[in-house]
């Protein structure tokens, strides 16, 4: 079958099964024109639901402590050499202050799984935001807890979730993963948050260590299965202090392909176009958006603990990618014929 006509057939149902997505994924990562052809339709797809606008999240970096030892993050538990910092709760407040301020209707809470906040802690954090900005979002990204946990800080006025599953495959997992971290977990926390009412996200990194193409027609299938109304991916990039220093990274071709299949996938969703990608070339959110992104989430940690954030090496954190510098990146959209929407962005069935 040619890619021409597994293309149709995933654009009028939204689905392919398992060895077609894996012919049409093994095509479009070596060809051009196939990936072409997929953003074109994956472009128009996003635009009919959202139009050429794109939303935006403003993302506070709030702690990079992290208990956890994944094989892949530059923030890491054995990684001595990160420089550690959290954020105080008036800290995190000056950043929604500031963010309210540049336009920003989101804050996305992410840091390690650092348990020096509390969960109490957390949820007044969390009330306190809703408190000085009632109309806007919170979504946090803080890993996995307990059902009891998640539930506290959704009644505190949480409103979304991001946890990237990883792998959906339970060998690959542990490949990246050392033993107390499992993919049963992983899908465990999904699920509470699911059924807690969150908008919940999730994800994974586009050329990890050991993933296979047929690992990646497996993380299609999760997400079916979960329906999340958020999807994260961006390319695997390494970090020189990390056990995978010398692996290659994602390509910004395999990135592009996924984020168009996931749009001709789930219309609705809410796709980001990462800091990852803008990472690996300099054009690569644009790019991420003309293959069927409608997300952006640009930096609101303070100035000074942004360098700090690594997860992978010359993460990006300046330029565009700074909230305070959000008419450059409006610049940026109009020049491939989009403008930002102001206003909360949340996920809406059709
Ligand atoms: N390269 C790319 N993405 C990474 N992440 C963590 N480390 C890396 C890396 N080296 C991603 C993971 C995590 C998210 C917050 O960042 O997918 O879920």
């Amino acid at each position: 079958m040619t890619s021409k006509l597994l293309i149709q057939q995933l654009y009028t149902e939204r689905q392919l099964p398992r060895a077609k997505m894996q012919m049409l994924l093994t095509d479009a990562f070596n060809e051009a024109s196939v990936r072409d052809e997929l953003a074109a339709l994956a472009r128009q797809t996003a635009q009919s639901v959202f139009g050429a606008k794109i939303y935006i999240r403003g993302l506070i970096e709030f702690t990079n402590y992290c208990r956890n030892n994944c094989y892949y993050c530059g923030i890491r538990r054995s990684n001595t050499s990160a420089v550690r910092y959290h954020l105080s709760k008036a800290q995190i407040l000056d950043c929604c202050r500031q963010g309210y301020g540049l336009g920003f209707r989101t804050f996305v809470l992410q840091g390690g799984e650092d348990l020096s906040y509390t969960d109490t802690a957390m949820a007044e954090i969390i009330a306190s935001i809703k408190e000085d900005h009632p109309e806007c979002a919170i979504t946090l990204s803080v890993g996995e807890r307990s059902y009891a946990t998640y539930k506290l800080w959704k009644d505190a006025g949480a409103d979304r979730y991001l946890l990237r599953h990883e792998t959906a495959s339970a060998e690959h997992y542990a490949q990246l993963h050392p033993a107390a971290l499992t993919l049963a977990n992983r899908k465990r926390c999904l699920y509470d948050l699911k059924a807690l009412g969150y908008q919940v996200g999730t994800g994974f990194m586009v050329g990890s260590p050991f993933q296979t193409t047929a690992d990646i027609v497996g993380d299609l299938a999760f997400i079916s299965e979960l329906q999340p109304q958020m999807i994260g991916i961006g390319p695997f990039i390494p970090h020189h202090a990390t056990p995978f220093k010398d692996y290659t990274p994602g390509t910004l071709a395999q990135t592009l392909t996924l984020i168009s299949v996931l749009r001709l996938m789930f219309p609705n969703v809410l796709l980001p176009a990462t800091t990852a990608l803008g990472t690996i070339v300099p054009d690569g959110r644009e790019q991420g958006i003309l293959a069927g992104a409608n997300v952006v989430m640009p930096n609101l940690s303070p100035a000074d603990v942004r360098e700090n954030y690594l997860l992978y090496d010359n993460k990006l954190c300046s330029g565009a990618e700074a909230a305070e510098a959000k008419n450059d990146l409006a610049v940026r959209l109009q020049s491939i014929g989009y403008t930002i929407e102001e206003c909360r962005g949340d996920y809406k069935e059709s």
